[in-house]
């Protein structure tokens, strides 16, 4: 959009949705409100942005450092919230977006779109509007022969006002020089909350004769806000309607919603098959042909082709292609896995690198470690990477078979092509192609058990 802005006001408390955190903060498919409104405004191609934040700091310190905000230091309303933007608006674009943080499905496109329409009609403001199924809380857009007379809220409307379908999503386009003058003349008497309305602006341009346009939404959905816990449920189950059919769209095979939640940020390849039960956050990548679930919990993680991950879960982790994990093992934060490996039931990694083709099918945690390619993993083995004060980091080579049972005391390296017998603790370094074997010998106490007369742990 040439020569735009947008100022997304953020500094309400909620306290309709009897949170401790701010409302623009609280999540829609683990994503604060907040953001869904400003990756809109960006994928907008709207890049000068400001927020309203309160002085209390909390969605402040949530913004990206280099990000523009203005403070406002009382709840007086969303005019007001506006007002404190003014330097901002001032050298920021002639033409001005206002959006709330608290209806976070708004699109790009109805931005783009409606953005059109007000530089063609050349309006001192244009209401983004909706038709709604059940308007009430809202602000009613009110219209006389065609024309947008003004906006009343619900708690001011009488009777035959509320019967009004039309609503005020509260986004708005306004021209620069409009919305600067007219936010001086608004008035916090005459309203039923005692505050700066935003919405009165729209009576100020008729009353000054200028054009007031009016967008009606296509979809009333997407312009829906959250007050409170169960409108934001309701908001969430549209938000995820919407990334499931763009993801279907897509060519993921999603064949039953049960449970699935996706972030609006994942991007997943065509013929993934996403299971019920499964929980994506955050900007994950799939590629394509992977089955993911059931009941499978990724986070931040970047997953190869032709992948399996099954009833497991994931966080800030890598995998190459053809990888099958699970059932029932964890990949924890900075882990890097190869392509064909094997991660089995009940394993668990961490800050770990693994080689293509190693396998480590059962049983096993590895914390700290680097293990290489074509490695054989068995059951039961373990880092101790951790002597309770330092953490250390195991070096595994290529080729190597670690037998089952084995603790492997960080730190140590295993060179490549080595042995180790099962039931091992391996404290120093093996070099390359060595067998290492358990140093204690097995020592059988002969009738040992029955001198004491015991039989499985009891006395006969
Ligand atoms: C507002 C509109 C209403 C519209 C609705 C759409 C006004 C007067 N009313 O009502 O017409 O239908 O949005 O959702 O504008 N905020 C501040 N500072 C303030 C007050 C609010 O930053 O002093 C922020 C809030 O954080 C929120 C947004 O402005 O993100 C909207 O405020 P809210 O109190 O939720 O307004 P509504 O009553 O929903
Ligand atoms: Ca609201």
């Amino acid at each position: 959009m040439r020569d735009s802005c947008a100022v997304i006001l953020a500094a309400g408390d909620g306290k309709r949705m009897k949170s401790r955190q701010p409302k623009v903060l609280c999540e829609l498919l683990f994503k604060p409100m907040l953001f869904w409104v400003t990756d809109a405004v960006k994928d907008a191609g709207i890049d000068k942005i400001c927020t309203v934040v309160s002085d209390d700091g909390r969605v402040a310190q949530r913004l990206p450092e280099d990000a523009a905000r203005a403070v406002q230091e009382e709840r007086l309303g969303t005019g007001h919230a506006v007002s404190c933007a003014a330097g901002y608006i001032e050298e920021a674009a002639e033409n001005v977006l206002v959006l709330c943080g608290d209806a976070p499905l708004i699109s790009s496109e109805l931005i783009k779109e409606s953005g059109r329409l007000h530089q063609e009609t050349g309006a001192a403001v244009t209401v983004i509007a909706a038709l709604a199924e059940d308007p009430s809380g809202y602000g009613r857009v009110v219209c006389e022969g065609g024309e947008v007379k003004r906006i009343t809220e619900h708690k001011d409307a009488d009777e035959k006002t509320r019967e009004i379908h039309l609503i005020n999503t509260g986004a708005y386009w306004f021209g620069r020089g409009f919305l600067l003058s007219a936010l001086k003349e608004l008035s916090r008497e005459g309203n039923a909350a005692g505050e700066y309305y935003l919405t009165d602006t729209v009576e100020e341009a008729v009353r000054r004769g200028l054009k007031v346009s009016c967008y009606t939404a296509e979809n009333w959905r997407e312009t829906l806000g959250a007050n409170s816990r169960g409108e934001l449920a309701e908001l969430s189950e549209t938000a995820r309607d919407m990334v499931i059919s763009r993801l279907r769209a897509k060519g993921v095979d999603i064949p039953a919603k049960d449970g699935v939640m996706i972030s609006p940020d994942a991007e997943i390849g065509c013929d993934t098959q996403i299971l019920p039960g499964c929980i994506i956050k955050g900007k994950t990548v799939i590629g394509e042909g992977c089955v993911i679930g059931p009941n499978t919990l990724i986070e931040d993680c970047r997953i190869g082709s032709g992948c399996t991950v099954n009833s497991s879960q994931m966080y800030s982790s890598e995998t190459g292609d053809n990888v099958r994990i699970g059932p029932f093992s964890q990949l924890r934060p900075g882990c890097i896995v190869g392509s064909d490996v094997k991660i089995g039931d009940f394993v668990e990694l961490k800050a770990s690198k693994v080689g293509d083709n190693t396998s480590l099918a059962h049983l096993t945690y590895l914390g700290d470690t680097d293990i290489g390619p074509g490695c054989n993993v068995g059951c039961g083995v373990v880092t101790a990477n951790y002597d309770g004060t330092n953490k250390y980091r195991t070096k595994i080579g290529k080729d190597v078979f670690i037998g089952c049972n084995t603790n492997l005391i960080a730190p140590v390296e295993v060179e490549d092509g080595a042995y180790i017998a099962a039931g091992s603790t391996v404290k120093n370094n093996v070099p390359e192609h060595a067998l290492s074997i358990p140093e204690t010998k097995q020592r059988n106490v002969a009738g040992w058990a029955l001198k004491r007369g015991l039989y499985g742990g009891r006395k006969k």
